[in-house]
Order: structure tokens, then sequence, then C-alpha cells
């Protein structure tokens, strides 16, 4: 690719034409978010306020509760099976999780290695984790009666964790919303009045309680139905910029706002881009089903899980990792596990993604995902390895140490002539016998620190310049 084509892309230039149309909904990878797969990564640039947190705490927990998790149904059953509304809405009644303890969640959090949260307050459903005066279907009309936003916001900021706030707009309760049949949305139901200007006023006025009545709000978080070129709406967004100057937004609401938001790693042929051309935090369920709490839950593997959170981090991209708590209050114990697996890798790897910049472009061999602290450089082998040995291409200089992060443990390499590099007449450095059948199910991250890497950088970066101008 040469630079005009480099800029262009990074740019975020990149069209999706390939994406099926989903009507009256914009995909979250509609919005530009893919990057470049040659060239050099690019650093997102910062924001340079409040909102700057988002790029210290890179890895989250996503939590979808709500009515459903009384039953562990999928969080939109109401929509998928067709639950006429009031047979759903009979289940405020049985809202009652009496073993809820935000502590507990957040301990869980932090023990994997999360550093925020962020919480459906309203999914499609309608139902309000909080005591909103916009509707009764909330948390307070249960027999339970207490603010589950008000009594996790408390926690969070009493231990500086940030929390953001998913709100759905589609809205499976409130009267107005005009429900018809759309894409995540119901067949039109007895009772509605459907009317989009005050529906807009009811969602902003909840807007205002979420922004208001809950302590610093560190992010936004929109899901679905705003076709944005019939409802381009900066008010929205400019309302809660206004009220919580440190929140990061979301992409999927009234305008592009702050951040792209690619799920369950759909990424419509992303595979190989070193970066991506906006700010991005991708989201994933511990579940291959739903987000929220459901009985018969199919779940991934750990290493699928490794692999995607590897993918992102390793990108200058942020990562939420979502749970589905039951209807009791308390996080399943299968997701617990899970946690506690992916968070005991991710504990023992993640200073490869804290404070690097994405580097991958140092090295030809695209199996390989790579980041770099001044001296320091971390092999990812985010792809099944082929062999035991990584090879790195065009490095040609050996590092003073090498060390696999999951284990501490030394790795042998060199920088020796491989036959397969006959036509360059080089050595290169390849890292050896990495124990990659024996750690099979986990990703492999190796660290290398070299005496002066800016050396080998600036080496690379004038190979790369001439190649660009050579393809010009
Ligand atoms: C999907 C699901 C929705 C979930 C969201 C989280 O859009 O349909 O239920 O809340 O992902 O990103």
């Amino acid at each position: 690719m040469n630079r005009r084509l480099f800029l262009q892309a990074v740019g975020g230039a990149v069209t999706v034409a390939s994406l099926p149309p989903v009507r009256g909904r914009v995909m979250a990878a509609e919005i530009p978010n893919l990057a470049v797969a040659s060239g050099r990564p690019k650093l997102i640039p910062r924001f340079a306020d409040g909102r700057d947190w988002f790029f210290q705490k890179r890895f989250g927990m996503f939590i979808h509760w709500g009515l459903y998790s009384i039953l562990g149904w999928h969080e939109q059953h109401q929509w998928r099976a067709r639950v006429p509304r009031e047979e759903y809405v009979k289940l405020q009644q049985r809202w009652n999780p009496v073993k809820f303890n935000p502590d507990e969640w957040l301990d869980q959090m932090e023990k994997a290695g999360m550093k925020y949260v962020c919480l459906t307050t309203k999914h499609h459903d309608g139902f309000c984790l909080w005591d909103t005066k916009q509707t009764k279907y909330n948390t307070m009309n249960t027999p339970y009666s207490k603010d589950v936003l008000r009594m996790l916001s408390d926690a969070c900021h009493r231990r500086g964790v940030p929390l953001c706030l998913y709100y759905s707009i589609v809205d499976w309760n409130q009267p107005n919303y005009p429900n018809q049949g759309r894409h995540h949305e119901l067949q039109p139901q007895p009772g509605d009045q459907p009317d989009m200007g005050k529906y807009m006023e009811f969602l902003k006025e909840q807007v205002r309680e979420l922004c208001t009545n809950y302590g610093e709000i560190s992010g936004f978080w929109w899901d679905m139905n705003v076709d944005k070129e019939t409802h381009l709406d900066r008010s929205i967004n400019d309302m809660i910029r206004k009220l919580q100057p440190k929140a990061v937004i979301n992409n999927r609401g009234f305008d592009e706002g702050d951040f792209g938001t690619p799920e369950r790693d759909y990424e419509n042929g992303g595979e190989d881009a070193m970066c991506f051309a906006r700010l991005t935090e991708a989201c994933q369920s511990v579940g291959t089903e739903s987000w929220g709490y459901k009985s018969d839950e199919d779940y991934y593997t750990d290493r699928h899980l490794m692999r995607s959170i590897d993918k992102y981090l390793s990108r200058d991209a942020n990562y939420l990792l979502n749970v589905g708590p039951t209807g009791e209050g308390v996080i399943p114990p299968v997701a617990v596990a899970i946690l506690n697996r992916v968070g005991a890798w991710y504990n023992a790897v993640k200073e490869s993604y804290e404070n690097v910049v994405p580097a991958t472009h140092l090295t030809d061999n695209r199996n390989i995902m790579i980041t770099r602290r001044d001296n320091t450089m971390y092999v990812h082998l985010h792809r099944d390895p082929t062999s035991e040995t990584v090879k790195l291409r065009p490095i040609d200089v050996a590092p003073r140490k090498a060390t696999i992060l999951n284990t501490g443990k030394p790795v042998e390499f060199a920088v020796t002539f491989a036959p397969t590099d006959h036509l360059d007449q080089k050595p290169f450095l390849r890292l050896r016998k990495l124990p990659v059948n024996e750690m099979a199910n986990t990703v492999l991250i190796v660290k290398l620190e070299f005496d002066d890497l800016t050396a080998i950088e600036n080496m690379h970066n004038k190979a790369l310049d001439k190649d660009d101008i050579r393809k010009r």
C-alpha cells in the first residue's frame, strides 16, 4: 500500500459496502474502524482532557443485568421469543436480587485485572436499574425496591473504579417508542402511542438523571437503533459532555461519538490490520449465545477469549469482557471460573499492553503482533503457532534477554542464517523452542529486552520510507 492509500485508510476512508444492510440500525462496524495491514501503525490521538482515563484503563467488565436474568433468558428473549409485553412485564414483580453485593462484583473484576465497569442501566426491554422518575418500570417498584445503580456507583466511587453506563435507545416498554417490528424491535403492542418526539423527551430526561444523580460517570454506552442519516443529533451527546466531561461516548448513539465498538470479534476482514483508524473498544461476552445470564449458556474457550483480548489490546484498543449476573445478583460460577482463568493469564502478561505502542510493522511476520515500550518489545502469538519457532525478520539484532511473560521462563534465541532466508542471504532473529504444545491453550507473549530498540526501529523506518517512495 502506498502512502496515499495508507493515509486514506488511517483517515477512515474505509468502506464496508459488503456488510448486509440492517434496516433501521447502524451496525457498529459501519463506522470506519478498520486500519491498515501494512505501513506503520498509528497511535490513536489522545483527547488531552479528562476522558484520557480510557487510555490508562484499557480492560473493563461489561455487565448485562435485567428482568431476563430472573428466568435465565437471553436478554432479548421478549423479542426473539415473541413474548407479549403484558406477559413479560410481570417479571418486574419477581425482581428481588437479594444476593447482589456490588463489592463482590468489583472484587471479581479486579481479580481478573479489569479496571472499569459498564452496566446496562436499561436494555431493550426498557426495565431501568435506577430510581428514574420517567417510568415506573424500574427497580424501585419491585420486591427489592432498591436503586441498583446507586449501590454500584457508590461502590465504584469509593474504590476509584470508572463507571460507564449502557443505555438502549430501543425500548420495548415505553409506549412512545415506535416499535415497528424493525431490527431489534417488537411488533406494535396494545397500548402503544408511537411518538418519537415524546420518546426523545423521555430519553433526554433519563440521560439527564443518569448524568446528574450518580456522581462521576466515566462513559456513556449507547445501543441501537439510530439511523444516523436521518437522526444525526449532536445535542444529546453535547448534554452528556457538559454534565460529565470525563465520559467517553460510543458510536451507537445519535452521532459518531468518541469510539467504535466492534462486537464479538466481528471486524469485517480487519484481522491483519496493525491498528485502528479511530479509538476502539471491542466487546465480547463469556457466553456464545447471550450477554445476560442464560441458564443453558454455551461458553467460549479460554484461548478464544485470550486471543480476542490480545488482538485488541496489542493494537492500542480497549476491551470489555461481559458477564451476566443471575436474577439473585451473583455472577454465575462458570463465568467466575472463566474470569479467573482468563484473568490469571491477563495478570501475567499485562505489562505487554500497558503504556506501550503498537509496533507490528517491525517484522514482516504476519502471524504475530508486536507492542513496544522504550527498549522492550513484546511478541504476541495471537494466532495458532504453526511451529515452535517465531521468526522476526528483518530484525537482525539479538536482545539482551528474552522471557516468556506467561511463565517468567527464559526463551532461547538466535541470530543465525536460516535456509528459508536464502534469498536475503542474511541472518535474522528467531525465538526458538517455545512451549507451543505444552501451552497450546493460551496466548504466549515473549518479552525481548534490547540494548537499543530505537536504532532498530529507525533502521526499519528508513527501509519502509524507501519502500513507500519506490511504490509511489
Ligand atoms: C448486541 C446484542 C445486545 C447487546 C449488545 C452488546 O448488540 O444484540 O443484546 O446488549 O450486543 O454490545
